[in-house]
């Protein structure tokens, strides 16, 4: 039986890269985009299609900003599939990113140096708005609409016979600093990028520990530092272009410079192939490259508490409730 996956965010950067790689593995895979731009995305699945006619590639339009559309998305993907063997919760934005250049000369002559571009701790803030339904727009889109989907497609996931996979983008910029329960949709500060990966971090623990009696195990990422959109939007193509070959150097002493999106995938892909039994639910899988351009995969023990997950888990099902109550859903 095809094994099916389900990818946001395909249509682009590490999403895109990431099909690839997975119809490379197995080419007879039925890959789902999650895509919110359907011409993108069908130029993605013809693209896909060509170099892997034995495929099944097929498209859900969702815009995870936005819970109607994860709810009628959800109800579409239940009526086509029968069970989902993989999720990757991918898509993700870091709007109106600021570099804070005194930090970033600080960081340059500190001891902490390669900790500091490594993570880009302390040296980037974003501008956040709120959405149509009314939450903080970085949240919603990076942790909350990927946890509604999750929560609408529990009948697909949640089987004890048949493990399913949860594999969420998070990030080395996860900061247990920049994340508070009181304020987890992060409307009081100015860096919701980071406070969304670390809720990240935390969600994907409170899932194994309420979900893997039921099958269903979640793992988190970080893909590196990669070229695309989304890194494009903190500093201009050819300023890239131009720093990339210090960035070579640089990767002689920091593995977190994948640059690539093919690189960026190497841990997801990576988790593709492990045993869910075998994976630990307190670890962070890292994509890494060294300076000779090899890719491999860094195990990090996260900086977070179960007991923490659980609270923070506990709020989304309360604010969950909330939005039942004000957002439309289809009719199942
Ligand atoms: N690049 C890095 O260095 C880096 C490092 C750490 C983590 N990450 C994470 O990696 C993931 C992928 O990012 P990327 O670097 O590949 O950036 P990207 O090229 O900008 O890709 C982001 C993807 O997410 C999709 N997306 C954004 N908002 C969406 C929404 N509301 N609904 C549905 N899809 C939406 C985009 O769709 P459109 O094509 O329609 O815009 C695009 O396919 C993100 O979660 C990001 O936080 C990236």
């Amino acid at each position: 039986m095809r094994k099916v996956v389900l990818v946001t965010g395909a249509s682009s950067g590490i999403g895109l890269a990431l099909c690839k790689r997975l119809l490379a593995e197995d080419d007879v895979l039925h890959l789902c985009l999650a895509c919110r731009n359907m011409s993108k995305a069908e130029a993605v699945q013809a693209d896909l299609l060509t170099s892997h006619p034995t495929a099944e590639v097929t498209i859900v339009q969702v815009d995870v900003s936005n819970l109607q559309s994860v709810f009628r998305a959800s109800k579409e993907l239940k009526q086509r599939f029968q069970r989902l063997d993989y999720v990757y919760l991918n898509a993700g934005i870091m709007p109106n990113p600021q570099l804070n250049i005194r930090a970033l000369l600080s960081g340059v002559f500190s001891r902490k140096v390669v900790h500091v571009f490594s993570t880009a701790e302390g040296l980037l803030t974003q501008e956040d708005k709120v959405t149509a339904d009314g939450l903080q727009e970085v949240f919603a889109t990076n942790v909350f609409g990927h946890f509604i989907l999750f929560r609408e497609l529990e009948s697909l996931l949640c089987h004890s016979d048949h493990p399913s996979r949860l594999i969420w983008t998070s990030s080395r910029n996860a900061k247990k600093s920049n994340f508070t329960l009181e304020d987890f949709q992060h409307s009081k500060g100015h860096e919701p990028y980071s406070s969304s990966k670390y809720a990240t971090d935390l969600l994907s623990v409170a899932l194994n520990r309420n979900f893997n009696h039921q099958g269903l195990y979640s793992s988190v990422v970080c893909p590196g530092t990669v070229l695309t959109n989304l890194t494009y939007g903190i500093l201009p193509p050819f300023v890239w272009t131009l720093l990339v070959p210090f960035i070579w150097l640089f990767r002689f002493f920091a593995n977190a410079f994948t640059l690539t999106s093919y690189n960026g995938t190497e841990a997801l892909v990576w988790l593709f192939h492990q045993k869910p039994e075998s994976l630990n639910p307190l670890t962070k899988y890292m994509s890494a490259t060294t300076g000779f351009g090899n890719n491999y995969v860094i195990h990090q023990k996260m900086d977070l508490d179960e007991d923490s997950a659980e609270k923070f888990y506990q709020s989304l099902l309360e604010l969950e409730k909330h939005v039942k109550t004000t957002v439309q859903k289809p009719d199942n």
